[in-house]
């Protein structure tokens, strides 16, 4: 299956962009990111490293939009956006006080937050000298805009990070505060991702758009499932705990659908921040408030939109059909 080769050729490439630190002197660093990106210490393997969704959506997108035996010139920038998302999961992991993730302990539980910062920093450079390697195959203007793609995605995922951030002690929000956060924090990247292979693949303007639009809505659909299982996920699937989002105060979909019900669970909210030991119970109540099957239906239509503006884009061969499967796994996932 094409996913699995492309899936090969990412670790690959991922590691040889990684090997730039690989320094004498500083091995511990070294070993903070390949820990990290799943390759090294207590647990390592597949399941460690994440699902890599974004570079498989980076190369199919390339083989779906061009020519589809050239999708491995797109390696570089597939490790790109690799390295953007771990990035920003260090950090994210700090900012949100998370011990886990993907199973094991996060980097700042291991190394402290100081060098769990450094770490994040170094994995943001490598992306831009990753993305820099594109010059070997493509022309410097197909380069450049690939480049300005990537950065103002940055850009608006700290924009994302920002109102996640900013919301957790507010009291005032309402479901049409959700959008621009989760459009930043998540959707960017995977807009990004899309936009970034049909760039790659010299497609014309309406198409990158339309691509654009597709890695847009998955990203939203993807960031509800990520909130449905922040709540009633399986820890044990997820890597991640359960309880972390309630008891941080996330402003996350189902909280505020519940917020915007005016029942028992908004009632409670108000009273202040939830207590690990009440968190099942409030996810029960939720459920019961009907939140959980609105938060599913949510996820379904946003997956639909992407589906039709991926269909806009014309997907041609295996690749366009593995992005319409991958499109449709992500909704249903438990990971
Ligand atoms: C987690 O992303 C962070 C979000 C944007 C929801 P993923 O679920 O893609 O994380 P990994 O890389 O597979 O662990
Ligand atoms: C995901 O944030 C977005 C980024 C890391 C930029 P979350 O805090 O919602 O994701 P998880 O649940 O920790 O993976
Ligand atoms: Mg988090
Ligand atoms: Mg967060």
């Amino acid at each position: 299956m094409l996913t699995q080769i492309m899936l090969t050729e990412i670790e690959l490439e991922l590691k040889n962009q990684v090997s730039r630190l690989d320094k004498p002197q500083t091995k511990n660093y070294f070993e903070m990111l390949t820990y990290h990106l799943g390759w090294s210490g207590e647990g390592a393997g597949p399941a460690a490293g994440g699902k890599r969704i974004r570079p498989l959506l980076v190369l199919l997108t390339l083989a779906a939009a061009g020519d589809s035996g050239t999708w491995k010139s797109g390696l570089p920038a597939a490790a790109a956006v690799e390295l953007i998302h771990n990035f920003s999961l260090v950090h994210d992991d700090i900012q949100d006080h998370s011990p886990k993730r993907r199973g094991r302990n996060t980097v700042w539980v291991n190394w402290g937050i100081p060098q769990a910062i450094n770490a994040g920093d170094g994995l943001f450079i490598l992306s831009n000298l990753a993305m820099l390697d594109l010059h070997k195959v493509f022309p410097a203007e197909t380069v450049m805009r690939a480049a300005d793609t990537l950065q103002n995605t940055c850009l608006d995922l700290t924009r994302g990070q920002y109102l996640d951030m900013s919301y957790e002690k507010r009291v005032d929000l309402g479901m049409e505060d959700y959008w621009p956060m989760v459009t930043g924090k998540t959707a960017a990247l995977l807009s990004g991702c899309c936009a970034l292979g049909a760039i790659l693949a010299s497609a014309d303007e309406h198409v990158v758009d339309a691509y654009r639009s597709f890695g847009h809505y998955l990203g939203l659909a993807f960031q509800v499932q990520d909130d449905i299982l922040g709540i009633w996920g399986n820890e044990a699937m997820t890597g991640k705990s359960t309880a972390s989002d309630l008891v941080e105060g996330k402003k996350s979909l189902p909280v505020l659908a519940g917020l915007e019900k005016k029942g028992n669970f908004a009632e409670r909210w108000k009273k202040g921040p939830i207590l690990q030991e009440e968190v099942e119970e409030i996810a029960r109540e939720l459920a019961a408030e009907g939140i959980y099957s609105y938060a599913n239906d949510i996820a379904i239509q946003l997956t639909d939109l992407a589906l039709n503006n991926l269909k806009a884009a014309d997907p041609a061969g295996e690749a366009g059909i593995e992005l319409m499967n991958l499109t449709n796994q992500l909704t249903g996932r438990n990971s």
